[in-house]
Parts: structure tokens; sequence; C-alpha cells
């Protein structure tokens, strides 16, 4: 197995399906199957997801709402995915704990680093909700973050595309898809896969990203299997060097 443990960062428009807004119960009932693979597997899964579904807090500080409200209205819409992925895992028989940066011990357990781990050990999915709990960072800086946390080996960054390319394929023909490509020229070359604090966090640590297609069935099962799947963000020398963070 290439990977062991890994957090697996979902946007919250992939939770939408076709519908174009919310959350669309088949579409969940899909990546929670594709999660329940993984853990069959033996692989400890945490998730970071988004909220963009319900409500984009970026968006709405360009039409006049203060930033900081609209980031934290943001951080309540990754909670009400968080549920719904959880009830979808649970009713799978996945073992599942809500963690959430902003504390509501009514609905979540509050974040909680060395809970987080020993929930993993126990083979239970750990879905991260409500960012990194602080206005002006995104679900992908939290990714990184509680990737790091966690000890994770890779993130696992879906997307609607199969990976990393040159250029947008929907739009150039031309575009080449990378098998690889390091933290610098994804930064140089302005590739909007995750956001630069994202990126920089990433690269700071050694911290693989795995940028692939969620749609794609067994897709995460061929990942950690090693099978050619999708694009690896890495360093210059293709491992993990620095020492895990136990
Ligand atoms: P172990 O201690 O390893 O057995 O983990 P556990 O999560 O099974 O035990 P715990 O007694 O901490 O939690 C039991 C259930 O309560 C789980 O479903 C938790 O997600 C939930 N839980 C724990 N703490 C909180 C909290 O602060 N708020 C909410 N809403 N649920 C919680």
């Amino acid at each position: 197995m290439k990977f062991k443990r890994i957090l697996l960062k979902i946007s919250g428009e992939a939770m939408m399906g076709d519908k174009g807004y919310g959350v669309d119960p088949a579409t969940v009932d899909f990546i929670a199957r594709e999660i329940k693979d993984a853990v069959s597997m033996g692989i400890q899964v945490a998730i970071v997801i988004g909220g963009g579904n319900i409500f984009r807090g970026v968006e709405a500080s360009v039409q006049g709402m203060e930033r900081a409200s609209a980031d934290y209205m943001g951080m309540l819409a990754t909670v009400i995915n968080a549920l719904a992925l959880q009830n979808s895992l649970e009713k799978l028989g996945v073992p599942t704990r809500v963690q959430s940066a902003i504390e509501m011990k009514e609905l979540a357990e509050p974040y909680i680093r060395r809970k987080a781990i020993r929930h993993l050990e126990k083979g239970r999915t750990v879905i991260f909700a409500a960012g990194t709990g602080n206005p002006y960072f995104t679900t992908d800086t939290a990714a990184s973050l509680r990737a790091m946390e966690i000890g994770a080996d890779v993130i696992m960054k879906a997307t609607k595309v199969d990976g990393v390319y040159s250029s947008d394929p929907m739009k150039d023909p031309k575009a080449k898809k990378y098998d690889s490509i390091t933290y610098l020229d994804v930064l140089k070359k302005g590739l909007s896969i995750m956001d630069s604090t994202a990126i920089s966090l990433c690269m700071d640590n050694d911290l693989p990203i795995m940028v692939f297609n969620l749609k794609g069935k067994g897709n995460i099962r061929k990942i950690v299997e090693g099978k050619k799947v999708g694009t690896l963000v890495r360093g210059n020398n293709g491992a993990r060097t620095k020492k895990k963070n136990k």
C-alpha cells in the first residue's frame, strides 16, 4: 500500500451533483461508497470538506458583505456537508466522527488533534468541519493544516478533472496532463489546484498532494494501491523527508 493515512479534500460542489445547489443524496452516497472502499482496505481516512454548494464566503464578500462574516457563514456550510457525509457513511456501516473547528458541542465533537488521531487509529473516519475556524483561510488551507497535524501521508485533492494540466483541458485540446509536478512549478505557473497558502504549507512540510477525479469509480483505491491515477504534486526529491509529527 502506497499510503496508510490519507487526508481527503472534497469541495462542497462535489456534494451537489448536477443539482447546482445543496446536497444531492445520491452523489453523497457515491462519495461515501468510495471512502468505504478505502476504509475496507485498512486505510485511515480523514476528510476536510468545503461548503461552496451552500455558501461561498469569498463571493459574498466581493458583493459587499464583510469578509469575516461571509467566511464564518461558509464555515457553517461545511458543517452541514460534514453531517450529510457522516450520515451517508454511517448508513454504509463506516464509523465516523465529525470534529468542528468552531465549537458546537450539540452536534459535533470539538477539534482535538490527539483525539482525531486516536479515532483514526481505531479505524474511524474523521471529518473535519468548519475549516480552520478562522476567516481568511480556505478549506484547502484547512486540509493542508489538518493533514500536517495528523501526520497524513498525502492530501488527496478531489477535483472535476483527472489531474493537473498545462492549461484548461476543457478549453485547450492541446493541454498536457502531468504525472507529477513540483510545488514550485504549480506556484510559478499559477495552476489553480489549491490556493497558494495551502500549496506553500505543503511545500514547507514536504507533504505530497494527489490531484484526482473523484467521479472516477475506484480512483481512491487505485491511488492508495499506487496505480497511475491523477497528478502528484511534490518537492524536487519526490519523497517526504521530514519526520512525521506524531
Ligand atoms: P473512544 O473514547 O475512543 O471510545 O471514542 P468515542 O468517540 O467512541 O467515545 P466518546 O465517548 O468520546 O464519544 C461517544 C460518541 O459521542 C461519539 O459518537 C462521539 O462522536 C460523540 N461525542 C463525543 N464528544 C462529543 C461532543 O463534544 N459533542 C458531540 N455532539 N458529540 C460528541
